[in-house]
């Protein structure tokens, strides 16, 4: 997949920046656009990296440039909304009316794609997402491209987005041939992506654009929200997930923090006692992702310790907008000063602050220790309740993927193969019970593994804590765990919160669980565990520091 990456410090082209009072080296950046190279695009939610959505020579380029692997579908731009039929086989009644209420503006609609498309766009769905920026300077260089423009954000795989044009040229120097400057972009975080294709709107990442606003937008338009709904988010409301759980990541390289619950007259203090408790050993700076006015009352406080603090002020204490909009930047900024840890305040999770939040938690998540040395042998488990069907299929497929895969190599370390060990356990079952039949005759058949000699085991926290990884097979398996086992709460995950923004065509939320039926259902769990483990294997790889 990767025979023609870039190697890193490799450059391949002298990046030009540009901006749009050049004329000659705007019309020089849209012309390469619209000849299949790659450039650097500013947008209202972040910068994007740009190429012609029709030709799949382009598109590769793209992924090239990102360092990513291209599973992940990428969203189509267009500079006027008389363009998208072209690009859709469907408008349903919703996305019409957020496209008539949101375009331009910073919303991405999924709709069913038409063949326009290629399959590398959309990474073999059937859908694409639709994207009409408000940014003048996007509008302006799409509209002079001519072509329809697929765009991932312009940072590089593992980074945060990028919001402003020196960020691109950061983590894409030498690897594209051109970025258009457009200033600071106004949101700051990713558009709302929404999915359209069906009666009722599904965000499928939040953004400035929210959940009420489309609902009053499709009230006013006569849609009102259907039974089905309404009856699924009583449901969900039942078992609210934990946030912040999340393997993918907008993080920077040191740990994030997150300050308070949105009670602001207490920031404050809140700060005071984390630069306090932080300070004391800490030969790294601290960062503070802070507002103006508690930077300045701390200043004052911390007085004669001020080299061991770093400030990003973003604005008022309680303006989400402005956190919103100087988040990456300050996570980029206070990481690239050599923060060893960042402060960031929390806001609460309503409107704007839902999408702040997504992202700030996914950043404090990401808790990678510089210090762990790579070390060759890494261990799996995957937990189910009884350990008899679900997990010992997972177990066994995991091992199929990862034979299928070798070999794999830590990195930095030349020579040195990395293996994997795997095994299974349930949260409610005793040692010895048979696996089930099915499952072993899956795993046997389909996976080449052979897993009849092996029997259930009772989790303990002692297994637990043996793990470097632990995958729970629903969500109410990893939130027990978390809540039972706190400090070991961050390698617990379930597949729906590995999974995160993956989104795979034919499995919403979770795997089937097969117990006790028949032969075909174990199958089509199978094939779930697979299209998830074939999904977050290079994540975890990456995250391990292997190939
Ligand atoms: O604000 C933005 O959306 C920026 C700017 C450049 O427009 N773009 C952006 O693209 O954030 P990217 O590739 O970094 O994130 C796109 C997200 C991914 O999580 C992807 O899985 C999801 O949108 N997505 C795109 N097309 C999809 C589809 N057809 N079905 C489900 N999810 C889709
Ligand atoms: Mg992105």
């Amino acid at each position: 997949m990767f025979e023609n990456a870039l190697r890193a410090g490799e450059t391949r082209f002298e990046t030009k920046l540009v901006g749009i009072e050049d004329q000659a080296g705007f019309a020089a950046a849209a012309r390469a656009l619209a000849e299949g190279e790659v450039v650097g695009m500013p947008t209202e939610t972040v910068y994007g990296l740009g190429c012609d959505a029709r030709n799949p020579e382009a598109v590769a380029k793209v992924y090239e440039a990102k360092g990513r692997p291209s599973d992940n579908p990428l969203i189509v731009h267009v500079a006027s909304k008389e363009l998208i039929p072209e690009l859709v086989s469907e408008i349903t009644p919703v996305a019409r009316v957020l496209m008539d209420a949101f375009m331009p503006g910073p919303i991405t609609v999924i709709m069913k794609k038409s063949d326009v498309i290629p399959a590398c766009v959309s990474a073999g769905l059937d859908t694409v997402g639709i994207r009409f920026p408000i940014h003048p300077v996007a509008q302006a260089l799409i509209a002079a491209s001519g072509v329809p423009v697929a765009a991932p954000s312009a940072n590089l795989s593992g980074s945060p987005s990028p919001t402003k044009a020196e960020h691109v040229m950061k983590d894409m120097n030498g690897r594209i041939p051109y970025v258009v400057e457009g200033g600071e972009c106004q949101v700051g975080l990713e558009s709302t992506v929404v999915d359209a294709t069906g009666n009722w709107p599904q965000i499928l990442r939040p953004g400035a654009i929210t959940m009420e606003q489309m609902e009053e937008a499709l009230l006013a338009a006569g849609i009102s929200k259907p039974e089905t709904v309404i009856a699924l988010q009583n449901k969900a409301g039942e078992a609210p997930r934990a946030p912040g759980m999340k393997y993918r990541h907008y993080a920077p390289s040191c740990e994030v923090h997150i300050l308070g619950n949105g009670d602001f007259d207490q920031y404050e203090a809140y700060y005071k006692e984390a630069v306090e408790r932080e300070i004391i050993d800490s030969r790294t700076p601290v960062g503070l992702f802070v507002s103006d006015t508690i930077a300045a009352e701390i200043q004052v406080l911390f007085e004669d310790q001020k080299d061991k603090i770093l400030f990003y002020t973003y604005g008022q204490t309680d303006d989400v907008e402005a956190a919103s909009q100087h988040l990456f930047d300050g996570l980029r900024v206070l990481d690239g000063q050599g923060a060893g840890i960042i402060f960031a305040p929390a806001f609460p999770k309503e409107g704007l602050g839902v999408a702040y939040m997504n992202r700030l938690e996914k950043a404090a998540a990401e808790k990678v220790s510089k210090a762990e040395a790579p070390k060759a042998e890494r261990k799996v488990l995957f937990v189910c309740s009884g350990n008899t069907c679900r997990s010992p299929l997972a177990e066994a497929i995991m091992r199929h993927l990862w034979k299928a895969t070798e070999p794999h190599v830590m990195l930095g370390q030349p020579g040195v193969q990395a293996s994997l060990e795997v095994s299974s356990a349930g949260v409610a079952t005793s040692d010895g019970c048979f696996y089930t039949r099915y499952s072993e005759e899956i795993a046997e058949y389909e996976y080449d593994e052979d897993i009849t000699g092996e029997r259930s085991t009772m989790l303990t926290e002692d297994i637990l804590k043996a793990q470097d990884l632990v995958i729970c097979v629903t969500n109410d398996h990893s939130h027990f765990l978390r809540e039972r086992f706190p400090d070991l709460s961050d390698k617990i995950f379930s597949f729906e919160e590995l999974l995160e923004d993956n989104y795979i065509d034919g499995i919403d939320g979770e795997v089937l669980d097969p117990y006790g039926r028949e032969y075909e259902v174990y199958q089509k769990t199978a094939w779930q565990i697979e299209q998830i483990l074939r999904a977050v294997l290079p994540e975890i790889l990456k995250k391990w520091e292997m190939t």
